[in-house]
């Protein structure tokens, strides 16, 4: 019998259920083609649902989102919503809560797309960021005191346990060695300030690499210095490591130098729950309803879903048909400029995929 998988769809905000439309045809289509079934059912969370009702995600969402295989996400952010409501609302509580504790972020230039870099080339990026989900500074420990006054402190904690630095590397050393490339895992970093946290990360790192992966080769970098390598020597990495608050950072000049919101994928990943993935970019308000965004990083987090579901050979599928598309069709991948609409983008992988 044909496996059937239960996905969660939220469009979100924005242009978020534009390019989700697209990636759910392209996700139909692999469906069709490698004899699987996909059953997917749609979530109203995001601006509009929090500014009709005063909830951003209701209480029983994660419990919900648990009854699926997985959930695909466009985007959260609305310009009618203060920033921060509705991204630690609906976004992170979502990440939190489903322990989402894997952010898996390819750094992946495909032929065709233009990069920032020069003389660098799709045989000179490709590497995997695997960012830390759920610590860092993105636990909300912290707070204000005498707040309003010209004394007034602010205090945000960067909190990491050993058993979340562990599970992160892990999943990080098992990548390296999977993906056997250069068999190497870099951990990103600042044990030259941050004397405590990335003392932590970087003690359990050589501790797990020595004991349980002696054939991964371990570097480390400080994270200003991998900033500077991304951009100069990108072919030195294979798979980054790194925290969370850093990884947000290194992973979106890691997109621009594979051309852009436009196509960077990312999964939040429970390896034995439920995973969410999406399109690492935002919202993009002054695009939305013009059927001009670019769909193909919704695409690709859509193979990245299928992946993780086991279903490798229909991820491989839609990479290699994205892959196509931006070698031979679309003239950029900036919204406006591909030369097609983000419907015909859709059409276009969809078709070189069956
Ligand atoms: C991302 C985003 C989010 C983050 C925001 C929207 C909370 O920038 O997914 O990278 O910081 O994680
Ligand atoms: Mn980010």
């Amino acid at each position: 019998m044909a496996k059937a998988y239960k996905i969660a769809v939220i469009g979100g905000d924005g242009t978020g259920p534009e390019v989700v439309r697209e990636g759910v045809k392209v996700l139909k289509a692999a469906a069709a083609k490698f004899k699987f079934k996909l059953e997917f059912t749609d979530f109203d969370f995001g601006g509009a649902r929090y500014m009709r009702t005063g909830e951003a995600l209701p209480d029983s969402a994660a419990a919900e989102m648990r009854k699926f295989d997985s959930i695909y996400l466009g985007a959260i952010g609305h310009p009618d919503v203060k920033p921060g409501i509705l991204e630690k609302g609906i976004l992170l509580r979502l990440r939190f809560e489903l322990d989402q504790y894997i952010n898996l972020r390819p750094v992946k230039l495909f032929p065709g797309v233009e990069t920032p870099l020069k003389n660098k080339g799709p045989e000179d990026i490709d590497y995997v960021v695997v960012r830390e989900n759920t610590g860092d500074l993105y636990t909300g420990v912290g707070g204000f005191s005498m707040k309003g006054t010209p004394q007034e402190v602010a205090v945000q904690t960067a909190v990491y346990s050993r058993f979340q630095v562990d599970r992160c590397l892990r999943y990080a050393f098992e990548l390296a060695r999977r993906r056997k490339k250069k068999n190497t895992l870099a951990l990103c970093g600042k044990t030259n300030v941050l004397t405590y946290v990335y003392d932590l990360w970087e003690r359990a790192f050589h501790e797990m690499g020595e004991q349980e992966f002696p054939a991964v080769k371990r570097e480390y970098y400080h994270v200003d210095a991998t900033c500077m390598w991304m951009v100069k020597n990108p072919e030195w990495f294979d798979v980054i490591v790194t925290g969370n608050m850093f990884g947000d950072i290194i992973t979106d000049l890691g997109a621009i130098t594979q051309g852009g919101m436009g196509i960077a994928a990312g999964g939040n990943i429970n390896p034995a729950g439920v995973s969410m993935f999406e399109p690492i970019g935002g919202s993009a308000p002054k695009y939305t309803g013009k059927n001009v965004i670019n769909p193909l990083a919704a695409i690709c987090a859509g193979g990245m879903m299928l992946d993780t579901l086991g279903e490798h050979k229909a991820a491989a599928a839609i990479e290699k048909a994205v892959m196509d598309i931006t070698a031979h069709k679309l003239k950029s991948l900036a919204a406006g400029k591909m030369g097609y609409s983000t419907t015909e983008v859709g059409d276009l992988v969809a078709e070189a995929l069956a």
